[in-house]
C-alpha cells in the first residue's frame, strides 16, 4: 500500500536536496536562538561545548537519521511509525508506537513555530509600510510587539483575538498548504531553490551593514567581542553544556522526525554521508557566521554592552524583533533604508522559518498519504486546518505561557527523548554494522571508523547524561509546574499539556487504524 505513494516522490536534483535540507535546518534557531544562547552561556567559550556536542551528538545523529530515513523510504515509509517498524524487522508491534514521537513532535512544533514565523511576515509588512517607525525606543517597541501579540488586552475587533496576528497566521498556513500540496520536488524543493539563496543573500547584506555601522553606544568590534569574549568559568557549569546540546539539536532539526522524512525521498543509491555533511556545514555557516554576527552586534552598537546584556536576558524576541526594529529606525541615512533593511531582516526570518515549517509538516503528510491513501492536496490542507484550529489556542492564550509547554515538551525534552530511542534502535536492534552499510550505500565520503564507537557508546552516553541530569535537577519542578512564576497561568499551562496528550492519543489511534487496515 504505502510503497506506491512513496516511490512516486523524489528529490529532483542534488542541489535541490541540499538546499531543502539546509532550509529544513536553517531557521529562527540560527538567527534568534543561537546568539542569545551564546551570549547567555559564556560567549566565546560556549563554542567549546557547542562543537563537542556538534561532533559527538549532532553529526552522528544526523547521519543516523538520514540513514533511517532512506532505509524507511526504500520500504515505502516517510514517517517514523513505519520506519521504526521496518527497522526492527516488523517483529515487534511496539516499534510503530514508539514512532508516534516522530509524528507528534514535528506536528506540535509545526503549529507553534508557524505562528511565530507568521509574526515575521507581519513585521516584514510593517517594515515596508513603516508601521513600527516612530516606536523608537525599546519600551515603546516592546509595547508595539505586545499589542500585536495581544499580551495587554483583547482586541475589541474580534472579541479577544488579536486580529492582525491571526490574519498573518492564516496567510502563512495557506502558503504552506499550497507549497506542500505541490509535492516534494514540485513544492518543497522549488521553495528551497528560491528561498535559501535569497535568505543567504539578505543575511550577508545585513551582516556587512552591521559590521560597517558607525560608532554609536559602541563599535561593531565591541559587539563581536561581546558575543565571542570567552568566559572560561562557564565550562564547569552543566547548564551551559545542556544549552549547547539543546542548541545543536534545535538548529540541526534532530530528534524530531522531519530529517528522516526528507531523507526518505532519496534513492537507495544516493549519497548521504557527504550530502548530509554539506547541509550541516551550510547550517553552521548560517548559525555561527551570520547568526552570530547580525543581531547581537547591532544591539551592542546601538544600546552598548550593558544594554545588549539586558536585551539578551529578555530573550529571543526582545533581541530579534524589539531591538532590531529599533535598530532599523536608527540607521544612518533616509528612513527608507531602515525600512528596506528591516524588510531584509524580517523576511529572511520568514523565509528561514517557512523552509523549516514545510519540513516539520512532511512526516504528517507522508503518514496520511501512505497509510490512508490521501491525496496530497487533501493531506496538506487538512494538516493546515488542524494547525489553524489548535494554533488558535496559541494565538489567544499566548500571554499565559500556553506555547511554553509545547516548546518545552516537544521542542526541548521530546527531541532528546526521541534521539535516545532512535540511537538505541539503530545501534543495538537494527545493528550498527548493518546501519553502517546502509549509510555508505552510494556514499561519496567514507565516514571515519572512529564514528563507530562514537555512535555505539559516546552518543548514547551523552544522551543518557543529559536525561539523567534533567531527571536529577529539573524533572520534579517541571512536572509539577513548580517553576511557573505566575499562579494565574497554571490552568492554561495544564490545558496546554493536556492538548499535547490529546494529540499523542489521537496519533496512536491513527497508527493502530493504519496497521489494522494493512491486515
Ligand atoms: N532547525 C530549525 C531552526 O533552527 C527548526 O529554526
Amino acid at each position: 500500500m504505502s510503497s506506491d505513494t512513496h516511490s512516486q516522490e523524489h528529490w529532483a536534483t542534488r542541489i535541490g536536496l541540499i538546499l531543502a535540507m539546509a532550509g529544513n535546518a536553517v531557521g529562527l534557531g540560527n538567527f534568534l536562538r543561537f546568539p542569545v544562547q551564546a551570549a547567555q552561556n559564556g560567549g566565546g567559550t560556549f563554542m567549546i561545548p557547542y562543537f563537542v556536542s556538534f561532533l559527538l551528538l549532532g553529526i552522528p545523529l544526523m547521519w543516523m537519521e538520514w540513514t533511517i530515513g532512506r532505509f524507511g523510504g526504500t520500504k515505502g515509509h516517510g514517517s517514523l511509525p513505519g520506519m521504526f517498524d521496518a527497522l526492527v524487522d516488523r517483529e515487534k508491534p511496539w516499534a510503530k508506537y514508539l514512532g508516534v514521537l516522530g509524528l507528534i513532535i514535528p506536528l506540535i512544533i509545526f503549529i507553534y513555530y508557524t505562528y511565530v514565523v507568521s509574526w515575521m511576515l507581519g513585521f516584514s509588512v510593517f517594515s515596508i509600510t513603516g508601521d513600527y517607525f516612530g516606536f523608537a525606543d525599546i519600551g515603546q517597541m516592546r509595547d508595539f510587539l505586545y499589542n500585536f501579540q495581544n499580551i495587554f488586552e483583547a482586541s475589541p475587533a474580534l472579541g479577544g483575538v488579536p486580529a492582525l496576528a491571526l490574519l498573518f497566521f492564516l496567510v502563512t498556513l495557506l502558503f504552506l498548504g499550497w507549497v506542500l500540496s505541490r509535492g516534494i520536488s514540485g513544492g518543497i524543493e522549488k521553495l528551497a531553490l528560491i528561498g535559501v539563496p535569497m535568505l543567504f543573500l539578505f543575511a550577508i547584506v545585513l551582516m556587512v551593514r552591521v559590521l560597517t555601522l558607525p560608532e554609536a553606544a559602541a563599535t561593531p568590534s565591541q559587539g563581536l567581542n561581546f558575543i565571542w569574549d570567552p568566559n572560561w568559568s562557564s565550562l564547569s557549569q552543566p547548564s551551559v553544556w545542556l544549552a549547547a546540546a539543546g542548541q545543536v539539536f534545535f538548529t540541526l532539526s534532530l530528534g524530531a522526525g522531519h530529517v528522516h522524512a526528507y531523507a526518505s525521498y532519496l534513492d537507495a543509491k544516493d549519497d548521504i554521508t557527504l550530502t548530509g555533511l554539506s547541509t550541516a556545514a551550510t547550517n553552521e555557516f548560517a548559525e555561527i557566521v551570520l547568526g552570530g554576527t547580525i543581531a547581537i552586534t547591532a544591539a551592542v552598537v546601538f544600546f552598548g554592552v550593558q544594554g545588549a546584556v539586558g536585551i539578551a536576558e529578555g530573550g529571543t524576541y526582545d533581541l530579534g524583533i524589539v531591538a532590531m526594529a529599533v535598530v532599523f529606525q536608527g540607521l544612518p541615512g533616509p528612513e527608507i533604508w531602515g525600512q528596506i533593511f528591516g524588510f531584509f531582516w524580517f523576511f529572511l526570518l520568514f523565509v528561514g522559518g517557512v523552509t523549516s515549517c514545510v519540513a516539520l509538516a512532511t512526516p504528517s503528510m507522508a503518514f496520511l498519504q501512505e497509510e490512508f491513501d490521501w491525496e496530497r492536496k487533501k493531506a496538506s490542507y487538512s494538516i493546515m486546518a488542524v494547525a489553524f484550529t489548535l494554533g488558535l489556542a496559541h494565538v489567544v492564550f499566548y500571554q499565559f505561557g500556553f506555547m511554553n509547554e509545547w516548546d518545552y515538551w516537544a521542542g526541548t525534552f521530546g527531541l532528546v527523548a526521541l534521539a535516545t530511542i532512535e540511537v538505541f534502535l539503530f545501534v543495538y536492534i537494527f545493528g550498527l554494522d548493518r546501519g553502517w552499510d546502509w549509510m555508505h550505500k552510494g556514499a561519496d565520503l567514507q565516514v571515519p571508523e572512529i564514528y563507530k564507537p562514537v555512535m555505539k557508546y559516546v552518543t548514547p552516553a551523552f544522551l543518557a547524561v543529559i536525561l539523567l541530569w534533567w531527571g536529577g535537577t529539573q524533572a520534579i519542578d517541571v512536572l509539577l509546574m513548580q517553576d511557573v512564576a505566575d499562579p494565574e497561568n497554571l490552568p492554561y499551562r495544564w490545558a496546554s499539556r493536556i492538548t499535547i496528550l490529546g494529540i499523542a492519543a489521537g496519533a496512536c489511534y491513527l497508527i493502530k487504524k493504519a496497521w489494522d487496515r494493512r491486515q
